[in-house]
């Protein structure tokens, strides 16, 4: 790829004996917000710290805008770090938080105020200069900590679960910060999260991982349309997955009859690409909880548990009753393994 400005190639990475990434190929591309996603212990982290160059790789190369840093140390990358825990100073204000990069690289002071004026603007801070963290809130450290990298003008900003820590709805608005920084700024972004809806939201491709591997790289229309595996369907919500053979469908619980034709040997449904009320199927209400705009019930079946979305509007079918329901084939994902 021409344009690519972040480039691992065959990066392996280990802790010891153990291989945390036996190889991972990634291109990103300049100004691109890529979000790594994937379960706890998959090597997000380690793949940033290797980004970083806070973990030496113990085979293959990383370069950064054509240049191999694969033996460069951290400081010289470039490269602007925003972890979980924002380990902001907290005897300095926010003003010398953001400063204390640029002072470390005795810019004369002029500019420093006006980068670190201009950097705590850009995250909607300016009223806040004076401020010690613990007198912010954690939506306000957050934006600081990552108003401390961006004013390092760094090539690659990496961030790590970086609202982990915030409330449902500072999240978002920090999910909308960061687009916007993106956008302005035009920095490239590393984003690792093992939420699949911050991903969705937030990233113009996402690598969603396991065990160190890439198990699907995509845009989130992408992943969120057309998971290819079993693990990738049931990250992006397709909680109903089923083996398909000889027409029938087919779980550890059992087997029914659908006539189905397809090439796929799994098929995967949403709970909203179950239809509930009518159809073949028919199953034990083991749970039915209110969800605002649907009802989720979980159905034990002949195919075994079955989660599926009904219409607020339909009557509530109360718990051990007997629902109707049916896996049409136009709603599924058609899975390869
Ligand atoms: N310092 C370490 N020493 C030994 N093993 C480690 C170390 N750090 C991580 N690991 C192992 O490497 C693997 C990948 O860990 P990593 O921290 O990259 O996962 P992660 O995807 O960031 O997970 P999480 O979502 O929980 O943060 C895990 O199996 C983990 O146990
Ligand atoms: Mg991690």
């Amino acid at each position: 790829m021409s344009d690519t400005f972040v480039q691992l190639s065959d990066l392996t990475l280990a802790y010891g004996k153990s291989v945390a990434v036996p190889s991972l190929n990634l291109s990103i591309r300049k100004g691109e917000l890529i979000a790594l996603l994937g379960p706890s212990g998959c090597g997000k982290t380690t793949t940033m710290r290797a980004i970083a160059g806070l973990l030496v790789p113990d085979r293959g190369r990383i370069s950064i805008d054509g240049r191999d840093v694969t033996r460069v140390p951290a400081n010289k990358r470039g490269i602007g770090l925003v972890f979980q825990s924002y380990a902001l100073f907290p005897h300095l204000n926010a003003f010398e938080n953001v400063a204390f990069g640029l002072r470390l690289q005795k810019l004369p002071q002029a500019q420093i105020d006006s980068r670190t004026r201009a950097g705590l603007a850009t995250v909607g801070l300016a009223a806040f200069e004076g401020r010690k963290p613990a007198e912010m809130s954690g939506g306000q450290q957050q934006r600081l900590a990552l108003a401390r990298s961006l004013v390092m003008q760094p090539k690659v900003l990496l961030l790590d679960e970086p609202l982990s820590n915030l409330d449902a709805r500072l999240r978002l608005e920090m999910r909308t910060e960061l687009q916007r920084v993106q956008k302005e700024t035009g920095v490239t972004m590393v984003f690792v999260t093992h939420d699949q809806a911050e991903a969705l939201a937030l990233a113009d491709r996402i690598v969603l991982m396991k065990d160190g591997r890439i198990e699907q790289l995509g845009t989130p229309a992408e992943l969120y349309a057309r998971p290819r595996t079993a693990f990738a369907a049931d990250f992006m919500g397709f909680e109903n997955i089923l083996r398909v053979e000889g027409g029938d469908l087919v779980s550890d619980a059992g087997r029914v009859r659908a006539g189905f034709r397809s090439d796929s040997p799994l098929l995967a449904w949403r709970p909203g690409g179950v239809q509930v009320g009518t159809g073949p199927h028919t199953g034990r209400v083991l749970a039915s909880s209110f969800a605002g705009g649907h009802r989720e019930y979980v159905i034990d079946s002949a195919l075994g548990q079955i989660k599926a979305d009904a219409a607020i509007d339909l009557p509530e079918v109360p718990l051990g009753n007997t629902l109707q329901f049916d896996l049409p084939q136009h709603t599924a994902c058609e899975l390869v393994e």
